[in-house]
């Protein structure tokens, strides 16, 4: 079966500060996107890229990436859920609904081949993510009326793990999913969340931790020291 890749890229980034949705801040001399979307064409089982992009982006046309052949642009949506549906039905009639596609965060720039080589072997029934395994003792906090938070307990952490991104399923499963979660007012807070709502149970594939998701300003730091390693 064929593999597509969709990148959802139409978010502001507000909690980087910075004057630019932090797809396009600068990373070891191009865009932060540019070092995601390298890793994705250069893999060889992807066909093609959606890139989501917001209606009015002024940076992309700049991306290394813009007039390349194996990407295919869509219009991003008011949250992420509805951007990857975007990117989803921007593959109508070029995918199969049994083809796979993967979705991943144009905002993780240090994803590696070797973690899809791993993802792409674990597909199960219901497809697969990739993910880490909490390192930390978790806690659950209870907010106190004077503002305060205190542990209420500490939360067996065995089986819990982190959410990464690529998440890998059936295109015309993952669309279906996503329409019926929406439609019933469920959260969708990954694409996983939706096959789960829909009864699928994905697997969970243990991928590197330095696949992180530029977030907050001290971020960009580090994705630089790990992309340095590559
Ligand atoms: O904000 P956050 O880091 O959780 O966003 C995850 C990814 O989803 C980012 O790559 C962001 O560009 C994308 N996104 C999107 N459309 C939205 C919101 C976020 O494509 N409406």
């Amino acid at each position: 079966d064929s593999i597509w890749a969709v990148l959802p890229a139409a978010g502001v980034g507000s909690r980087m500060q910075a004057d630019r949705p932090k797809q396009y801040l600068p990373l070891k001399g191009r865009f932060l996107l540019d070092h995601t979307l390298e890793c994705v064409l250069s893999y060889p089982s992807i066909e093609k890229a959606v890139v989501v992009l917001s209606e009015d982006d002024p940076y992309w046309p700049d991306s290394q990436f813009a007039s390349h052949s194996d990407v295919i642009r869509a219009e991003g949506g008011s949250e992420r859920c509805h951007s990857v549906l975007n990117g989803l039905c921007a593959l109508e009639g070029i995918a199969s609904d049994t083809d796979w596609v993967a979705v991943h965060d144009i905002a993780r720039p240090c994803l590696r081949h070797s973690d899809l080589d791993l993802l792409f072997d674990g597909l199960g029934d219901s497809g697969a993510i990739l993910a880490s395994p909490t390192r930390d003792t978790m806690k659950r906090g209870t907010l106190q009326a004077d503002g305060s938070v205190v542990i209420d307990h500490t939360v067996e952490r065995d089986q819990l793990w982190h959410a990464l991104t690529p998440q890998v399923f059936r295109l015309g499963e993952l669309r279906t999913a996503l329409e019926r979660a929406l439609a019933d007012g469920f959260e969708v807070t990954d694409e996983a969340s939706a096959i789960e709502y829909a009864g699928g149970r994905p697997r969970l594939v243990s991928g590197r931790a330095d696949n992180i998701k530029v977030t907050r300003p001290e971020d960009l730091a580090l994705a630089e020291l790990f992309l340095s390693q590559h």
